[in-house]
């Protein structure tokens, strides 16, 4: 298996600088050795290159809108090619708007290669606002509804597959959330996201979590995506991101998250997102994000011969 990590580092879709440094500090808490210790062969080109943050104020309800649209056509085109040579892309972000581009161009290939699409949404927020109901105007908050079809047009577009939008929500399950903005909380209800907060995590364990999320999802079949937002993870273990919540999910229920996804043999691709290290202690954060990783790519402590989750 060749994995093809993709620096994209970019901010424009935050308030807080800073993200544009993911990259580097993934690379830096070793990233590539984790990955080639699971047996991967990994390719790393460096990173994309694209606008700069402003900190312009928002048009119309967007802020950086050109700008997130020139960083989403390069994410597309890069995940696409990757794709494409059968390499699974990996994101090393930056702001999570790039996942507008990354999720659209592996909507596109499982298009193509008449694959079911099911995406992870690993957060603590929705990120499922539109220009009417944004509080920030910050379009870090808005991929999903994006992916899903409600939003500027020129994303929307980079977005859709044979002019469909990318995502239909039953393709799409929300792990960890625990901020949602008031009029995101009804469109989400609108739309019928099925999201596991954190109250439903604390109530049914990570394991019925993703028993649910995951059901369903074949290898042979199905095209597994991650969107992991480092935010997702309590910010006690995870300081390192712009917008911490507290109440996310503790280290032990972030490995299980992970462990269950490479259990399916079905990752297809990832993003990780929103590592601020500005923010961090001693690169801790991104240094968890590169134990969590190694979970998802199959690292156990034990050998699990017949892994059964049910
Ligand atoms: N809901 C807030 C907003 O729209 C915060 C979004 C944070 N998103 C993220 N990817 N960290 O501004
Ligand atoms: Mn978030
Ligand atoms: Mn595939
Ligand atoms: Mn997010």
């Amino acid at each position: 298996q060749r994995i093809r990590l993709i620096g994209v580092p970019t901010d424009v879709g935050a308030s807080m600088l800073g993200a544009v440094m993911g990259p580097e500090a993934l690379r830096v808490a070793g990233l590539t050795a984790a990955l080639a210790r699971q047996g991967l062969v990994v390719l790393d080109d460096g990173n994309l290159a694209g606008p700069p943050n402003q900190q312009l104020d928002p048009v119309q309800g967007y802020r950086h809108l050109p700008e997130v649209v020139t960083w989403n056509q390069v994410v597309h085109q890069a995940v696409g090619q990757a794709l494409a040579q059968g390499e699974i892309p990996m994101m090393l972000g930056g702001d999570h708007c790039l996942a507008i581009g990354s999720i659209g161009a592996v909507a596109q290939h499982c298009h193509r290669a008449g694959k079911h699409l099911r995406v992870l949404w690993f957060d603590a927020h929705a990120d499922f606002n539109t220009p009417e109901i944004t509080p920030s105007g910050n379009l870090h908050g808005m991929p999903v509804a994006v992916l899903c079809g409600h939003g500027p047009e020129a994303l929307v577009d980079i977005a859709s597959v044979d002019g469909r939008p990318a995502l239909t929500p039953d393709a799409l399950r929300m792990i960890g959330i625990r901020s949602v903005d008031p009029g995101e909380r009804a469109f989400v209800h609108s739309q019928q996201i099925e999201v596991y907060d954190m109250r439903y995590v604390d109530e049914h364990g990570m394991r019925a979590v993703m028993q649910q999320a995951l059901m369903g999802v074949e290898p042979g079949t199905h095209h597994l995506h991650l969107s992991f937002d480092v935010d997702g993870l309590d910010p006690d273990i995870a300081p390192g991101v712009g917008t911490p919540v507290r109440g996310g999910p503790t280290y032990r229920e972030a490995q299980l998250c992970m462990e269950m996804i490479a259990d399916t043999g079905a990752l297809g691709s990832l993003d990780v997102v929103e590592l601020n290290p500005a923010r961090d202690v001693q690169n801790r954060t991104a240094e968890l994000v590169v134990d969590l990783v190694e979970s998802l790519f199959g690292k156990s402590t034990l050998m699990r011969p017949s892994v059964s989750n049910v």
